[in-house]
């Protein structure tokens, strides 16, 4: 029997930048330099993967059979790509695990990008040990999430495209590309993150909120505006968390035979 991998490769693919990185998945370290390279313009399937092939061969020589897990900003059911809230329409519908397993010759895990974070924070970060319900949200370009229950993920929860007051799809008011665009101050942007995780307190009762995406390391400069009953911390994995949730889903399941889309990720995260 061959040893279950202990180092896998994640990608995190995101609307600007492609990052990756190996991965020690015990101790959820990063074995190499962290590889970033700009997301092709237009951000096309085709180009995308192109562009990974070459960051990997990049990573330098890998073992043959390391796993690889790679994250999307998309709904990804059963490998499938199902929308493309700000990447490519050309994206919605396609078989995307296997476009990426076609060229780059491997199996691979393809998660939504969100998910992956959220899975790393319950592996290494926030909510390590943390029992019930932990949110993840991502605040970036728009806003993902990742619903963890004792551990354990529920994949494609898109809580960032709720309408709350009147206001439909919040993400638009309440990313941090919204804060930017609207040139809203710290104060004024946490009114709007107020009404989301107020919503979201609302409906899902949660024990913990995380909160991630680049902002989070200012998080001094608003979450203690938020006024919640549900405790919110920052991400610890910042950066680095689509790359090891994504490392660490496929180590996952190359563990586990069978199928390796998000079908089975309710039970990847079970035997940590
Ligand atoms: C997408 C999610 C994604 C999030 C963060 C949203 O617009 O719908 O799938 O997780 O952005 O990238």
């Amino acid at each position: 029997m061959t040893e279950p991998a202990t180092t896998a490769i994640g990608i995190d693919i995101g609307g600007t930048g492609i990052k990756g990185a190996i991965v020690d998945v015990l101790s959820g370290e990063l074995l190499t330099e962290r590889i970033k390279k700009a997301t092709p313009e237009g951000g096309e399937p085709d180009d995308i993967v192109s562009t990974v092939k070459e960051l990997i061969a990049e990573l330098g020589d890998v073992p043959e059979g390391t796993p690889v897990g790679v994250c999307f900003p998309a709904v990804v059911e059963h490998g499938r790509t199902m929308s493309a809230a700000n990447v490519s329409k050309n994206w919605i519908g396609l078989e995307a695990e296997k476009l990426f397993e076609q060229h780059l010759g491997v199996d691979i895990t393809f998660v939504n990008d969100a998910d992956a974070a959220g899975v790393a924070e319950a592996h290494f970060g926030a909510a390590k040990d943390v029992k019930g319900l932990v949110i993840m949200t991502t605040l970036g370009t728009g806003i993902g999430s990742a619903l963890i229950y004792d551990g354990v993920l529920v994949p494609n929860s898109e809580l960032g495209h709720m309408d709350i007051g009147g206001r439909r799809d919040f993400e638009k008011r309440a990313s941090f590309a919204a804060k930017e665009r609207g040139k809203l101050s710290w104060t004024r942007w946490t009114v709007r993150l107020q009404a989301f995780y107020s919503q979201l307190e609302k409906l899902l009762w949660p024990d913990l909120f995380i909160v991630g995406g680049g902002v989070s390391k200012h998080h001094k400069q608003f979450l203690p505006l938020l006024n919640l009953r549900t405790p919110i911390v920052p991400a610890m994995l910042r950066n680095n968390a689509g790359i090891l949730g994504a490392a660490a889903l496929a180590a996952h399941a190359a563990r586990n035979t069978g199928d390796r889309t998000t079908g089975d990720l309710l039970a990847k995260t079970e035997d940590r």
